[in-house]
């Protein structure tokens, strides 16, 4: 066998590869190093939509007093409000819906419809006279507490600030909570 034709495990990399797999390196690195800031920049880009909107951390006009049952049934209503972001303004929106509850002549109390466990809505039955929530079987009381034992949601239905307003009008500070905590966090 001819010496010259057998490999040479020694012999240097060929010059033109060396500078391919060199260059390829370099775009690689490079290549990572501009991902945190795009994604920071991405991230600047759409906080506006990921804020709070400011209008939900305000009272809204919901309803009036006689609206609501003397006999303290919880009534459902839609929250109308402006809703923001950073680019646009959606006057008389839909935000939310609640359930209001009289009791007494100028006492409400206002619960979110939402279930805290993972956000289903609640349906008031009024055969037992509490609400239950059809995704995993929560039940509270009318007045938002656990009522089931072993409970999926891990705290009450949300209890919301109201006011009464030029003498009847009735007012709810709206806002959402994060869901599937024990702790109240608004979001
Ligand atoms: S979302 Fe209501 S019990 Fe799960």
């Amino acid at each position: 066998m001819d010496p010259s034709s057998a490999p040479h495990p020694e012999t240097p990399a060929d010059p033109g590869r060396r500078e391919f797999l060199t260059k390829a390196c370099t775009v690689a690195v490079g290549g990572v190093a501009t991902i945190p800031p795009l994604l920071g920049g991405i991230a600047v880009a759409f906080d506006p939509v990921r804020r709070p909107n400011p209008s939900g951390t305000g009272f809204v006009r919901v309803t009036r007093l006689e609206a609501l049952p003397a006999d303290g049934v919880p009534r459902k209503f839609t929250v109308v409000s402006d809703r923001v972001d950073a680019w646009n303004k959606f006057p008389e929106t839909p935000v939310g819906a609640i359930y209001l509850r009289r009791i007494s002549e100028t006492e409400i109390v206002a619960l979110h419809s939402t279930c805290p466990h993972a956000g289903c809505f609640v349906d008031y039955v009024p055969g037992r006279n509490h609400f239950w929530c059809p995704c995993h079987n929560s039940a509270f009381g009318v007045d938002g507490s656990i009522e089931t034992v072993g409970s999926p949601s891990a705290r009450g239905l949300d209890g919301l600030a109201v006011e009464i307003r030029n003498g009847n009008e009735v007012w709810v500070k709206f806002q959402n909570f994060r869901t599937g905590s024990a702790e109240q966090i608004p979001v």
